[in-house]
């Protein structure tokens, strides 16, 4: 008899339990817009003089310099995925190179108004953001660059074996090309194939999916049903981190932007 009960009562709680689970995955949670890593800085959007993040850490990676500078910093967490995302190159044989991470408000100031002088302030604001509007000031970008051209950051790098590699992995390890071809006018930068930002899987995975630049994101806390779901292949966790290769991103036309329009080492 106790043996009987025992047995409804095992079948009870793996029917229980198989219930909640399947409920918990037709029902994803839809993530909170308050999440630190959807911050978006823009030419609208700035981050004030003052703001640092905290956990700012050296990615353990290969730089294109030696040494400990301030540029080399990134935020703790983005720093842990890009640390997976080049191991996981480098056992395809990819060999990304990290260039330039955090930068303070201060450093952005000095870096703008050097191409200021240089280029004038059309030209610039091309390509480098005012002071306290630098998604670098969050600790959650990272410019990527490669040997095969000297580590420069130009529009080149899209079309070394590494750039490639970059446009269709990063949003495995929660990164997004932030200024995708195409997307001018959306993101109010140049094509920036080097740039990535740490956003977190479930984002990176959306915006690459659906092909949308950073600015178009609302609709992946406005529409759950309506979107296109993320497929669990597009996403690797840290257990698992050499994902089947991707598509690459779609490369619509550049409007009046040719490649290689501008060649000098842009950070
Ligand atoms: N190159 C990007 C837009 C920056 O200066 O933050
Ligand atoms: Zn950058």
């Amino acid at each position: 008899m106790k043996k009987r009960i025992l047995v409804v009562v095992s079948v009870l709680v793996v029917y229980l339990l198989n219930s909640i689970l399947a409920a918990a995955q037709i029902n994803p949670v839809i993530p909170a817009k308050d999440n630190p890593f959807y911050v978006l800085v823009n030419k609208q959007k700035g981050l004030g003089k003052d703001y640092k993040p905290t956990h700012l850490v050296v990615p353990n990676v290969k730089f294109s310099e030696k040494g400990q500078a301030e540029k080399k910093h990134m935020q703790y967490t983005a720093a842990y995925y890009l640390k997976l995302m080049f191991n996981s190159a480098a056992k395809e044989n990819i060999n990304l190179v990290a260039v330039s991470g955090y930068r303070s408000y201060g450093r952005q100031n000095t870096i703008y108004n050097h191409y200021i002088k240089k280029f004038g302030q059309k030209e610039t604001d091309r390509f480098s953001a005012k002071p306290g509007y630098s998604e670098h000031q969050t600790g959650l970008a990272m410019d990527v660059s490669a040997q095969s051209i000297g580590y420069s950051l130009t529009e080149r790098f899209g079309n070394t074996k590494e750039g490639k590699w970059l446009a269709s992995n990063a949003h495995k390890y929660g990164f997004i090309i932030r200024y995708p071809k195409g997307k001018e006018k959306i993101t109010g930068y140049m094509y920036e194939p080097w740039h990535v930002r740490y956003v977190g899987e479930e984002l990176a995975a959306y915006l690459y999916i659906n092909h949308l630049a950073m600015e178009e994101m609302q609709t992946f806390f406005d529409k759950p049903k309506d979107i296109e779901l993320i497929d669990s292949e597009h996403i690797v966790t840290p257990s698992e981190s050499n994902g089947t290769q991707q598509e690459a991103l779609s490369n619509p036309k550049t409007e009046g932007i040719s490649e290689d329009s501008f060649k000098v080492v842009q950070e």
